[in-house]
Formats: structure tokens, sequence, C-alpha cells
């Protein structure tokens, strides 16, 4: 029987390469994102096309109902939950001096990035607990979070936060849940080449010229999803709560 993963945020970008590769390592992968189904049907065809076998559900990760939804469909579908990889996130609307910075949007970027991931595991995570553990693993939980945990930017401060909220929670996790086999990490992103940073690609491609990164290059989604699949892969058994950074080496402090 093949193992199932939730990618949630699947339809684009980082999750879309989660997704194909997962896919392609033989997990049924079920989809959850904001947009209607109809919205991603030519992506879904090439995930047919590719023989990978999915579900999609379209669901708000910030919503409660919707979070319960995703996973007891997903449930109710293959029977358990191997890997839930919590990927949907958003960037503020606008980018904003912290000190301009507003409530609502504060409240939009925690919501659907801290609030949604902290949630969708606990509610993932008991469906788990519940499972019978295949090679002494019941569950594995990846998070996404971003550079941004650690790294100022001072006009996107609620994004910085929310995901400096995620390392924790990951934290949190892996503490409470390695007593019932399950395994959770953290996956530390740079800057990859997606839609969310599309609006700013001159600016970080200039950086990356100037050698922003050891490794010249923006990062993809494909380097993301394979670095996922290593830690889904079960041999990471006696690791949990570990960060990894998939940013070219961004983090490495330099002179
Ligand atoms: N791109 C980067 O440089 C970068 C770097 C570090 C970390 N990250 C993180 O990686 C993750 C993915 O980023 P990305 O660049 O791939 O973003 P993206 O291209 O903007 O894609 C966002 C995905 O999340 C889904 N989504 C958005 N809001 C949602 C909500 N409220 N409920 C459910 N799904 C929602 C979208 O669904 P629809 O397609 O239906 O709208 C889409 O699948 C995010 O958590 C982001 O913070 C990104």
């Amino acid at each position: 029987m093949k193992k199932t993963a939730i990618v949630t945020g699947g339809s684009r970008g980082i999750g879309l390469g989660i997704v194909k590769q997962l896919g392609k390592d033989g997990f049924a992968v079920v989809i959850t994102a904001a947009s209607p189904e109809e919205r991603h049907r030519a992506t879904l065809e090439e995930l047919t096309k590719n023989n990978i076998e999915y579900l999609y559900v379209q669901g708000n990760i910030a919503d409660h109902n919707d979070r319960m939804k995703c996973v007891d469909r997903a449930i109710e579908k293959y029977g358990r939950i191997d890997v839930l990889v919590n990927n949907a996130g958003v960037a503020p609307k606008e980018r904003n001096d912290i000190l301009n910075m507003t409530e609502e949007s504060y409240d939009y970027v925690m919501n659907t990035n801290t609030k949604g991931t902290m949630f969708m595991t606990q509610y993932a995570a008991n469906k788990m607990i519940q499972q019978e553990p295949i090679d002494g693993i019941r569950g594995i939980i990846v998070n996404v979070s971003s550079i941004s945990a650690e790294v100022s930017s001072t006009n996107r401060g609620e994004y910085c936060v929310s995901k400096a909220g995620i390392s924790m929670l990951t934290k949190l996790y892996a503490d409470r849940l390695a007593s019932e086999d399950i395994l959770v990490y953290e996956i530390r992103p740079g800057i990859i080449e997606t839609d969310m940073t599309s609006t700013v690609k001159e600016k970080y491609d200039r950086l990356f010229a100037e050698g922003v990164c050891p490794i010249k290059r923006w990062g993809t989604p494909e380097d993301i999803g394979l670095a996922v699949s290593a830690l889904c892969s079960g041999k990471f058994r006696y690791t949990t709560g570990q960060c990894i950074f998939v940013d070219g080496g961004f983090h490495i402090q330099r002179l």
C-alpha cells in the first residue's frame, strides 16, 4: 500500500516541488490549497500524466474547520497519514516598515503561517497517534519556515515573527511527539524562485550576482522537494526537532 503525505499549499511554488518529489517517491499526496481545484487544473493534469496519485482539498489553513476537513478527507480516502508537510504560507500583502505595520496585516500573516501550522499539526498528530507504526515510525511532520525565522527584514516584521514561531513550535512538537514515534523537522528555505518572490526578483537577481549566497543561484522548489524527501525517507529516524537550512549557504556568517 502507498504511504500518504499531506502537503499544505501544494498547488504552486515550493509546495508543488514537494508534491512532485514525494509523488515520485511513491507517496499518495493530499494537496491542500486556498483556491478551488479548477484554478489548478493544468498542474493536476500534469501530476496524473506523471502517475502521481493525488487528492485535492480546497481549504484555508487559517480556518479551524478547513484544517479538520483536509485531514479527515485524507484519512477517509487513504486510511492513514504518514507525512504532514506544513508548507502553506503567505507574505504580507504589502511590505511596510515595522513602525507602520498594521494589526490587520499581523493577524493575516500570523493566523495563516503560525496558527495554521500549530493547529494543523495538533489535529494531524492526534490522528497519527492512533495509527500503527511502520518500521517504528508512526508519522513524520515537516514544517517549512524560512531564513526569516532568524534574519531581520524590518519591512516585513510580521512574516519574520511568524516564521520564528514555526521554529519554536517545531521544537515543541518534536519534544512532545517523540514518545509517540512521530518525528518533527523544520526546513528553512533561503531565497526560492516562486510567485512569492516574483515581485522582488530584480533585487534578488542583483544580490545573487553580488554573492549574497556561497551557492550563487536562486533556490528552486525542486531543491526543497529533495530535502523534504530525504527527511520523509525515514533514514533520519534518530533525529527530531532538527532544522535543515536549504539556503545555498546563506546562513554562514562570512568575512
Ligand atoms: N519563496 C521563497 O523564497 C520562500 C523562502 C522561505 C520560505 N518560504 C515559505 O515556503 C512556503 C511556500 O512559499 P511559496 O514561495 O511556494 O509561496 P507561493 O508560491 O505564494 O504559494 C503559496 C501556496 O500556499 C497556498 N496558500 C496560501 N494561503 C493559503 C491559505 N490561507 N490556506 C491554504 N493554502 C494557502 C497557495 O494556494 P493557492 O495556489 O490555491 O493560492 C499556494 O499553494 C511558505 O510558507 C513561505 O513562507 C518561501
